[in-house]
């Protein structure tokens, strides 16, 4: 197959969102549509695979590509972008040789059992970038964070919070934070000796302590959590894995999950400040990502983006890559859902909005604490395989307005509010969109308040962005060190 900026010529146009970038950019945006807004200065950050391959050796999971971090820097009048590779081992493997020797999430060594048995999926650092102690930690679910340069993007190191994590220590790619006492929340799933969820709290001098640990009576793969006042909120779906395809490595990781519909969904509730864990258990869902949770009265309520299909469907969804399919990838439909936990253990289920959408985010001021509005990417009015609009949901009346970028591929809609004390929705999303068609991406801004009005201004990039995962906005505008 002939490889040209990882596009194959007998794909579609839309598997374009998965080519490689594999060079490094350093450069200031000369095509500014519109006008950048004088008060949106700071510096947005955004990573995801950047290229799926080791040498020429080609990769067909979208999560076993080598993590690219994006830097945006606004000031008010100009944007300067860099793209560079967290320098994993995985990466400058592949930066030598043609030889698949790591294994993935989905991708297997080859040479069949012998050669994967025993070997833990390689750390890729793809999915998350987070500001911690001045400086930008890039995050990958099954291990160590990665410390990054936030002016350079240069990789610092691997990071155990100073022993505390432990070198195999998993530390998930979904930190939250309360914004009433600025700590950060997360977890790890540990797999042994025995299946267990370890949270963590990390206090504003960057310390970790470990909170709870929660034996898991089956062992099952949870991406995300939520925070309320008064818990660590987990939905967890029955994804369970084949023991003997795990204990053989006879398929990859996520080929040896199996959705299993029977056991259903359990949500459980750890509390911040002790005590046993509540478990409440429903019908089985399907999800990756929540938006936000909070307590109302005794209740609980948590917000998620459920997919309304087949595990078997999102799998494949995931294994696209790379493809010689003309059918390229085409992303699973699925709604932005409210649970209502009652405390007498009763779950209240409710659709928020009638539209395909992922990458649920809300004005992070609001984290544990009643939201009204949430920003999604998803699919507009026009039959699309990726998402192709910016979606807004009232979550009070379920109105949503959409901002459409056909022939394009968006990623997560990033809220910066205008100012400190701006109100909710009071301020700009930041969204990348891929311009399929000349293989361009764009940085838009979207004003939050009036998102079908369309973009307050774009700015051109010289080539794509990969199809990313996740980021984060600082109001400090990173250096330029040279
Ligand atoms: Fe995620």
């Amino acid at each position: 197959m002939t490889v040209d900026k990882g596009i194959a010529p007998d794909q579609d146009r839309t598997a374009r969102v998965y080519a490689a970038l594999p060079e490094e950019h350093h450069y200031t945006i000369e095509q500014v549509d519109g006008a950048l807004p004088k008060d949106l200065t700071g510096t947005l950050y955004r990573i995801g695979p950047g290229r799926h391959q080791v040498g020429k050796s080609l990769l067909h999971n979208i999560f076993d590509g080598d993590g690219m971090v994006s830097q945006f820097v606004l000031d008010g009048s100009s944007v300067r972008y860099r793209n560079r590779y967290v320098r994993t081992r995985h990466f400058e493997h592949g930066q030598r040789s043609d030889r698949i020797r790591y294994r993935g999430v989905g991708t297997q060594i080859p040479g069949g059992m012998l050669a994967n048995v025993g070997r833990l999926p390689a750390n890729v650092a793809n999915t998350n970038i987070v500001n911690y102690d001045g400086g930008l930690l890039a995050l990958w679910e099954m291990g160590n964070p990665h410390r990054i340069d936030p002016d350079s993007l240069e990789t610092l190191g691997r990071f155990d919070f100073d022993g505390k994590l432990g070198f195999l220590g998993a530390f998930s790619a979904h930190p939250k934070w309360d914004p009433a006492t600025g700590d950060m929340y997360n977890f790890g799933l540990d797999l042994l000796p025995t299946p267990r969820i370890r949270t963590y709290r990390v206090d504003r001098s960057g310390r970790l302590h470990t909170l709870a640990t929660v034996p898991m009576l089956d062992l099952v793969w949870n991406h995300d959590f939520a925070l309320t006042r008064r818990y660590l909120v987990f939905v967890l779906d029955p994804l369970l894995p084949d023991l003997t395809k795990i204990a053989l490595a006879s398929h990859s990781f996520i080929d040896s999950l199996r959705f299993d519909r029977r056991k259903g969904t359990r949500f459980l509730l750890v509390p911040k400040a002790g005590g046993r864990p509540r478990i409440i258990e429903h019908e089985a869902l399907l999800h990756f990502h929540l938006t936000n949770a909070y307590d109302d009265g005794n209740d609980v309520v948590v917000e998620l983006v459920r997919f309304d299909t087949r595990w078997s469907e999102v799998r494949r969804a995931t294994n696209s890559v790379n493809s010689i399919s003309a059918d390229g990838p085409r992303f699973p439909d699925s709604r932005l859902m409210r649970y209502r936990i009652t405390a007498g253990g009763t779950v209240i289920e409710q659709e928020l909005a009638d539209r395909s959408v992922e990458f649920p985010q809300y004005d992070w001021r609001l984290s544990t604490r009643r939201h009204r509005f949430s920003y999604l990417a998803g699919k507009g009015t026009r039959a699309a395989a990726v998402y192709d609009s910016i979606i807004k949901v009232d979550n009070e009346t379920c109105a949503t307005t959409l901002c459409e970028f056909p022939g394009g591929s968006v990623g997560e809609p990033l809220f910066v509010p205008r100012s400190r004390d701006a109100g909710e929705d009071d301020g700009w999303l930041l969204v990348l969109n891929h311009v399929l068609a000349e293989h361009r991406s764009q940085l838009v801004v979207l004003d939050a308040r009036d998102v079908g009005r369309g973009p307050v201004a774009t700015a051109w990039l010289e080539h794509h962005i990969p199809w990313g995962f996740h980021g984060t906005f600082s109001r400090r505008i990173a250096r330029l060190e040279e």
